[in-house]
């Protein structure tokens, strides 16, 4: 779906926020505090809008699951000179090194995971010792009437607006049910809490519609396996948190145009 979607994403996005992703993004942004330098990974990063967000002076990479996706995400890095490797890679086993990051960012891509805890489990495993996490997602409002409203827009008229924009494209469909089905603000930060993150908080945006929540990586109940083969048997690597055999091609044409 996201590989037919890619090309009109951006522009759905605008049109379907009333033109309020961006700054949702950059407030869920506001809630990292890292050092320059420090490795930021950009988990389900799409078209790279969030990563392209991200101060100068920190050192992102881009993981999707869709090529398509991070050709144009690696395209408007070269646009916005600034270096974003882009790494092909399921958020179920993610293709990097125990620790590889300072920190990790996900906007708009956790509901689609089909397992949120084994995702969260691989972002935990992903990230250093104390290392943050911080969650861009929709949500349900709190309100009664606001979330009757919220339900309505969903159902009524958010299909027919994408489909509009998408030029009669069927998937967005999908849009209202992963939101409807996925768990509310409470219940992610519990998942959270139960997946070894501490410190976990969420506050809403958009009068309930989108939450940021944020937590740290906490100690684990359970022994950690090791970091998982690439498909050709590799070892992830560390150097740059990413993994050689995995690495999608166009993380080298962005990395040397940017760098
Ligand atoms: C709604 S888009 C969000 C893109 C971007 N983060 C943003 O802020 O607009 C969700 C993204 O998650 C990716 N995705 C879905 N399932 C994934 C998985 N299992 N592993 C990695 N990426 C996944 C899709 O390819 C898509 O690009």
């Amino acid at each position: 779906m996201f590989e037919a979607v890619a090309p009109r994403y951006d522009r759905m996005n605008r049109i379907l926020s009333v033109g309020l992703d961006q700054g949702w993004r950059r407030a869920a942004l506001r809630e990292l505090d890292c050092a320059p330098g420090s490795r930021i990974l950009d988990l389900c990063c799409g078209t790279g809008d969030l990563a392209l967000l991200l101060p100068r002076g920190l050192r992102p990479v881009g993981c999707d699951l869709t090529p398509a996706m991070l050709e144009i995400a690696a395209a408007k890095a070269t646009r916005h000179r600034v270096a974003l490797p882009g790494v092909a890679g399921d958020a179920m086993r993610l293709p990097f090194a125990n620790d590889a990051f300072d920190a990790a960012v996900v906007g708009f891509g956790i509901r689609n995971l089909p397992d949120l805890e084994r995702g969260l489990d691989e972002i935990h495993r992903v990230l250093a010792p104390g290392g943050k996490l911080v969650i861009l997602e929709f949500s349900r409002p709190e309100n009664r009437a606001v979330r009757l409203g919220h339900g309505a827009w969903l159902r009524l008229a958010v299909p027919g607006l994408a489909r509009l924009v998408a030029s009669g494209g069927e998937p967005y469909d999908y849009l209202k049910d992963s939101i409807l089905s996925f768990p509310d603000a409470g219940a992610l930060a519990r998942t959270l809490g139960g997946a070894g993150f501490s410190a976990v908080s969420y506050r809403h945006l958009a009068l309930g519609t989108v939450a940021i929540h944020s937590g740290r990586r906490g100690r684990r109940t359970a022994p950690r396996d090791p970091a998982p083969e690439a498909e050709n048997g590799q070892r992830t690597t560390t150097a740059r948190g990413e993994t050689e055999a995995a690495r999608f091609s166009v993380s080298r044409s962005a990395a040397r145009s940017t760098a």
